[in-house]
């Protein structure tokens, strides 16, 4: 598994101390919020990435053109139609630059250009030409932090300690450096991915900084001619008719210029270096002067464009800050939910009343599964019932008032399927954590589209990375045929939200606040109202259904969704089967 902030801070750090009670939701609901506050706090508006669902594509696996075993632009084009059907909005879709592919895209050695492997840029500006025409927007990857070793800027930074670009890096001297030692590293700050963060050059003796990989030198954004460089990818990319970014590692881009070490926490991860907390290195104050600036490039452009950072922020108050007065970002990733990695309703409803009622009034913007998380049929599924777990995952990430982004192949119920040996192991995490840490690959694997044994991903023997086993049953072709499937739930779903004003505009409010195992909640327009009520326990729940305490009225309920049916024809009271999923108008 890659760690995630939250989920390391979570694992490190929250064990050894107290969490705030979960009652004060029902406390403050009760004493203050009435649906007219709610409204208020929970802003909505016309923008197009308030009522958008993100879809992340992964280019490498989602569909292969030319039968190389590896995705591409082409590939992409041709499924359109399917995610138009399907009802998504906008693709986000994460590095096709030229790329050494040592983090396979994630080290980019030219900000401006397609990566042969994946097409042309006449291939690029068909795409976005073609998404137009179905009216999908396509979201690029903002890599920000850092480049590849191979980009031009890092060559010239590290050919001689005078060149002009030599300050668009982070170059330090060792510790106890001598004309014939090298010393030690700078401080103890840690790679993400093992490791010493500073690595050892040996033509101009010193050492670069790097918070991912060797391979991936920081840039230094305390340069200027840093920012204007970056801010021309910006340009470029917006001129060629993109809806906005999604901004890589954002909270790593600045370093402490004090070169403090960091603080030890207890234990050690899966590379065997100890734990520690990566408090100089991360979420500097200077990062919002950078998403400031960078809101301010995309503006030049119509559409509202939108940025969405991956912010693994550790708590609400740090994520509340990538808002900014709004005017930094429209949708910081939430980590925390995307992290609880268990059907707990206490927990999602403390999580989503803290993110829906956050101080900035921002949107916010949920999801699951992505490229670096094992996927959330595996994370979420009790072994047993995995697939219902996944129509009702479903329906929190697709009712709860935000913009959804899912990731490709979720709408089937795609599973984490690891390398079975070492020695398949492409992201190189897996390698040198290996069997602690097996890489992402498994996550990663190409899209079903069908039985075949390439599953209609490619016609090759051998794809990058294998077809699972579980495609014969899990694709778009199978489950569109069975109005049981995981994928038929999730279409019914994004079709609710555009033709439902609750679910399309409506404010979030918790009810029946103190329920253990089933988490329930009102979107409410005022006019129009729905209830989604989630049994998290894999025993039946009966509930009886308090929306009359925070004023709507209402006595029937109308099920839009529900899994599996059950019987709603006493209203408020309900007896909700195991991890049953329910979305009904209130009448
Ligand atoms: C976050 C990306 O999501 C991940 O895949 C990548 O390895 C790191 N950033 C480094 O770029």
């Amino acid at each position: 598994m890659y760690w995630t902030k939250s989920a390391v801070i979570a694992a490190a750090i929250l064990a050894f101390t107290a969490t705030a009670p979960s009652t004060s939701i029902a406390a403050a609901q009760s004493t203050s919020t009435t649906i007219a506050q709610a409204i208020k706090d929970q802003p909505t508006g016309p923008e197009w990435w308030r009522h958008a669902v993100i879809y992340e594509l992964y280019p490498r696996s989602f569909q292969d053109s030319n039968n190389d075993g590896v995705g591409d632009l082409k590939g992409i084009t041709s499924r359109l139609d399917y995610l138009h059907d399907l009802g998504i909005d906008a693709i986000w879709i994460t590095p096709m630059y030229p790329s050494p592919g040592i983090d396979y895209g994630y080290d980019i050695s030219n900000y401006v250009a397609i990566d042969p492997l994946y097409g042309s840029m006449q291939d690029f500006d068909n795409l976005v030409a073609e998404a137009k025409k179905r009216d999908i927007r396509i979201i690029m990857d903002y890599v920000i932090n850092h480049t590849s070793d191979k980009h031009e800027w890092f060559i010239e930074s590290r050919s001689s300690r005078d060149n002009p670009k030599r300050n668009w890096y982070v170059w330090h001297d060792g510790k106890g450096q001598t004309a014939t030692d090298k010393g030690q590293p700078p401080n103890n700050w840690q790679s993400w991915f093992g490791h010493s963060a500073w690595q050892w050059d040996e033509k101009t003796r010193q050492y670069y900084y790097h918070y991912f990989y060797v391979e991936q030198p920081d840039l230094n954004w305390r340069n200027p001619e840093v920012h204007k460089a970056m801010d021309g990818v910006l340009d470029f990319w917006m001129q060629r008719g993109v809806a906005g970014f999604r901004i890589d590692a954002v909270s790593r881009l600045f370093e402490d210029p004090q070169m403090r070490d960091d603080p030890y926490l207890p234990g050690h991860n899966a590379y065997g270096d100890r734990n520690i907390q990566h408090k100089y290195t991360d979420d500097l104050p200077q990062v919002h002067d950078v998403l400031k600036e960078v809101r301010k490039v995309v503006d030049k452009y119509p559409g509202n464009p939108v940025l969405v950072t991956e912010a693994d922020e550790p708590n609400v108050q740090a994520l509340t800050k990538m808002y900014g007065n709004a005017d930094e970002v429209q949708l910081p990733m939430d980590f925390q939910i995307a992290d609880v990695n268990e059907l707990s309703a206490p927990r999602f409803r403390e999580l989503f009343h803290q993110i829906e009622n956050n101080s900035a009034h921002g949107q916010p913007e949920f999801f699951f599964s992505n490229h670096d998380q094992r996927r959330q049929w595996d994370r979420y599924g009790d072994g047993e019932h995995n697939d219902q777990i996944a129509k009702l995952m479903a329906v929190l990430e697709l009712t709860a008032r935000g913009t959804p982004q899912m990731y490709y192949g979720e709408e089937l119920g795609m599973r984490t399927t690891d390398p079975a040996r070492v020695e398949d192991v492409h992201d190189p995490i897996g390698k040198l954590g290996w069997p602690k840490e097996k890489g992402r690959d498994g996550e990663r694997t190409p899209m079903q589209w069908d039985a075949t044994p390439q599953a209609g991903f490619t016609t090759v023997q051998k794809p990058w990375l294998p077809i699972p086993p579980t495609s014969t049953k899990y694709n778009v072709e199978t489950e569109s045929k069975d109005p049981d499937s995981i994928y038929n739930a999730y279409k019914r779903l994004l079709s609710l939200r555009k033709t439902e004003p609750a679910l399309r505009d409506g404010a979030q409010i918790g009810i029946n606040n103190d329920d253990k195992d089933v988490f329930a909640f009102v979107r409410t327009t005022g006019d129009a109202s729905i209830v989604v009520a989630l049994n998290m326990s894999g025993k039946p729940q009966k509930i009886a259904l308090d929306w009359k305490s925070i004023g709507v009225t209402g006595t029937k309920l109308a099920p839009l969704y529900s899994s599996p049916k059950f019987s709603t024809d006493s209203g408020d009271r309900l007896e909700l089967p195991p991890f049953a999923a329910l979305v009904a108008k209130i009448e």
